[in-house]
């Protein structure tokens, strides 16, 4: 059991295991790290942080949905100098491995974010979120185009300098999510993040109006984990050397294997985390032990694996 290798890549970055949180879902780290070391899981992908502070959308923000939830936070956030003064040390001196994700209301923000971020130390990759369904307007969702998309990619490769790996973090609600990952994959990005939420509604039969305040959220949990599946079984067979870190519903480590086997290079766990705080720690445990059932010696022999056998 000692000898299994359960390490992962990103680009030049090296993770001692491949079950990371996912960005939104646990802050900075803060609350978890009651439950558990942070430097136990493959990374904190931090929650997406703008240049500005932010207070996010209006109340009701959250809703309950057939084996999921709607969230419509907005993006609320302390803003990149409280965070780059605040969370960021308290992550290096916790030990966490830490993906940083970043968010604009235009290209220029991203570029502005990329450049505060591009020295500092202890940062393993920047996921650029360009998919977020709870913003002013559709526009604004970059990941819809493959233009807008790869201009804000173009932006961040060329302000955050050398080495640092980016994550373009793509949103299933398009017809072809191939064609977005190409473009980001032309404009320089060295992963991906797949999927971001799907843009949902609930509507209350009582006061019959939509529940949430912002009217549409993001839909995640269980619900959504065959979409996660089959976008990236689409892009690993498209590009099967972008590393793809794969979320979407993933509560158990039967559904992180599914996520590897179709192509995920790493797992995020977002949605579960709210009803079990040390879900991502037991996802590590079960989809290790899943692996060494199956007859695997190192985690990246299993990656994009159901491809090897349709072919
Ligand atoms: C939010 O803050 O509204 C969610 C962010 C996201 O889904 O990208």
């Amino acid at each position: 059991m000692n000898s299994f290798d359960f390490s992962t890549k990103i680009a030049s970055k090296r993770f001692e295991n491949p079950i990371f949180t996912a960005s939104g879902c646990a802050s900075s780290g803060q609350e978890l790290s009651q439950f558990f070391p942070l430097s136990e899981i493959g990374a904190i992908v931090t929650k997406s942080i703008m240049n500005k502070p932010r207070t996010g959308r209006i109340t009701p923000r959250m809703a309950e949905t057939p084996s999921g939830m709607l969230n419509s936070i907005g993006l609320q956030g302390p803003g990149i100098d409280l965070f780059l003064e605040r969370d960021i040390p308290w992550l290096v001196e916790n030990k966490a491995k830490v993906v940083v994700s970043i968010a604009g209301e235009s290209v220029d923000e991203y570029g502005v974010l990329a450049r505060r971020l591009r020295a500092v130390q202890g940062i393993s990759a920047i996921e650029v979120n360009i998919s977020c369904p709870n913003v002013e307007n559709r526009g604004q969702v970059f990941a819809c185009q493959p233009d807008t998309a790869s201009a804000v990619i173009e932006t961040v490769r060329r302000n955050i300098g050398g080495e640092l790996p980016i994550i373009a973090k793509l949103s299933p609600d398009v017809t072809d999510i191939v064609e977005i990952a190409a473009s980001v994959i032309k404009a320089g990005v060295d992963g991906l993040a797949l999927i971001n939420t799907l843009l949902g509604m609930v509507i209350d039969l009582n006061t019959m109006q939509p529940k949430l305040g912002g009217k549409t959220g993001g839909l995640s949990g269980p619900a959504i984990r065959p979409i996660a599946v089959r976008a990236i079984y689409q892009v690993h067979q498209a590009f099967p050397n972008t590393p793809i870190v794969g979320m979407g519903g993933v509560s158990n480590g039967r559904d992180a294997l599914e996520l590897v086997l179709a192509g995920a290079t790493a797992i995020s766990v977002g949605t579960a985390t709210f009803s079990d705080p040390t879900a991502v720690i037991k996802i590590r445990d079960e989809l290790k032990s899943l692996l060494i059932e199956r007859g695997f010696t190192d985690f990246k022999s299993a990656i994009g694996y159901a491809h090897r056998q349709s072919a």
